[in-house]
């Protein structure tokens, strides 16, 4: 079929380029030209395992094409998705003007019958909105249907996702427009599940808002074993053993960030708001994972009185390994602590984001290697799991540093290694180890 996508974030773009894989004849649009531009020359504007060949292989097989233009892209589409942004306003609520945009330029485009997909994670009730604004822009000019597919993608593993999801979800009030949106999807092998529209877009929410209660109830339990003596790594596996529990995100750590969670999690206590529902429980899990956040810092001051003058080598920037994405990542908020503590910081990201620049305090320092993050500092903080710290050689580290000191916000290393590597190592959810007294 031939589709159109309206927007190339991580989540348009993976869509579009995993659609193309499976034989769709796909145009991208985004509104950016330089993203287009690179695109184009099939360089990925963002960082996603496996993407950049796929995006390749379809460009040169001409399943995928890029360009600004909606009337370009929309020409002859058989299907429209809209993947825009929906970003969070100061008061947490969905931004929907991109999505609105994107529904207005189709109703003034579209000619022939359409199946309008909403990617994009919305409120429950915009779909309905959509199609009440491309009725009345499109004047009964050409035949469409609105349906949500939301996604599930997570960064880092998206396009690994988008061929091994545990399911596909169609919304609609249109059987014709479902068995479209299902035959699209057909070759994924996929299992789907249909609903409504209203349902569809809650089971996003819902999902979303699940896995970070998930995060931050595990975060809690940590907090306890810290003051009881046990062990949340161990505690976390004999949770998880139990299948009605399931062991997927119990890691105690630092807290959840991203574009996602921290979004979807304001917006669905804003959503109950809305409708006079005060959704204690999901305010209590944003809570919960502001006050991780801050942990590291609580932990480096306990441990030095003051941070003032210390050197930290701050390790990890992106919101979580094998993404160069920072949105809400939990180095911004840490490093405006340690910047307000009166630090000095070393920080160093593999894959060093782009918008490290400017999403960072002015006064730190972005390294080029581990090594030169951790040279000469007083202590280390860890806030991205990457591989490339997990597996970091601790006795070269120990000579690089002033004094062997780690607080580590996703608990990379066994209790043991640290230990016999002599690092004083404080975790989450886990007893300090080679600290004095
Ligand atoms: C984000 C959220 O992560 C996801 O939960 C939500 O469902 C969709 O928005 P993401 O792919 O990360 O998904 O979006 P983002 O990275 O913000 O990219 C959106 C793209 O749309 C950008 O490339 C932007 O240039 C483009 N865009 C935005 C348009 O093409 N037209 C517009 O009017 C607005
Ligand atoms: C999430 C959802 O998983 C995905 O289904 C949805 O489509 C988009 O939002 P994403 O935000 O990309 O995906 O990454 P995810 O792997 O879910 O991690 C989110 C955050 O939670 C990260 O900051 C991660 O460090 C944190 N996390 C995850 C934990 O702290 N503990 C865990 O056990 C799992």
């Amino acid at each position: 079929m031939k589709i159109a996508i309206v927007g190339t974030g991580y989540v348009g773009l993976v869509t579009g380029v995993c659609l193309s894989e499976i034989g769709h004849q796909v145009t991208c649009i985004d509104v950016d030209e330089l993203k287009v531009n690179k695109m184009r020359a099939g360089i990925s504007p963002i960082y996603e395992p496996g993407l950049d060949e796929l995006m390749k292989k379809n460009i040169a097989a001409e399943r995928l094409c890029f360009t600004t233009s909606h009337e370009e892209g929309f020409r002859d589409a058989e299907a429209i998705y809209i993947a825009v942004g929906t970003p969070p306003r100061e008061d947490g609520t969905a931004n929907l003007s991109y999505v609105e945009e994107v529904a207005r330029s189709i109703a003034a485009h579209i000619q022939n019958y359409t199946v309008v997909v909403t990617k994009s994670t919305v409120p429950v009730g915009t779909n309905y909105r959509i199609k009440q604004m491309i009725a009345a822009g499109a004047e009964g000019r050409a035949q469409f249907d609105v349906v949500s597919n939301p996604e599930f993608l997570r960064e880092g593993t998206a396009v690994q996702d988008a061929f091994q999801g545990d399911r596909i979800v169609i919304g609609s009030d249109s059987p014709r427009a479902a068995q479209i949106v299902e035959e699209i999807n057909k070759p994924f092998g996929i299992p789907v599940y249909h609903t409504d529209i209203s349902s569809a877009e809650m089971i996003k929410y819902a999902s979303n808002a699940f896995l970070a209660t998930k995060i931050s109830f595990i975060n809690e339990i940590s907090a306890l074993c810290e003051k009881l003596g046990a062990n949340v790594e161990d505690v976390a596996a004999g949770m998880g053993m139990d299948k009605r529990i399931g062991s997927q995100f119990l890691r105690a750590g630092i807290g959840y960030g991203g574009s996602c969670f921290p979004k979807d999690t304001k917006a669905l206590v804003q959503i109950a708001g809305n409708v006079e529902h005060e959704f204690d429980l999901l305010k209590s899990v944003i809570q919960v994972n502001n006050k991780q956040q801050r942990l590291l810092v609580d932990k480096a001051k306990a441990r030095f009185g003051s941070l003032a003058d210390k050197t930290v080598a701050l390790l990890g920037l992106a919101f979580k390994p094998h993404t160069d994405d920072m949105r809400e990542s939990a180095s911004i908020v840490v490093s405006r602590q340690l910047v307000e503590e009166g630090a000095r910081i070393q920080a160093y990201d593999p894959i060093q984001p782009e918008l490290a620049t400017h999403l960072l305090p002015q006064e730190v320092t972005l390294c080029r290697t581990l090594e030169e993050a951790l040279a000469h500092a007083d202590c280390v903080f860890i806030i991205t799991d990457w591989p490339e710290f997990k597996t970091m050689d601790l006795a070269k580290a120990t000579q690089l540093l002033k004094s062997p000191v780690f607080f580590d916000g996703r608990n990379c290393f066994r209790l043991e290694h640290a230990a016999a590597h002599g690092i004083e190592y404080h975790s989450i959810g886990r007893e300090s180890v080679g600290a004095e007294g």
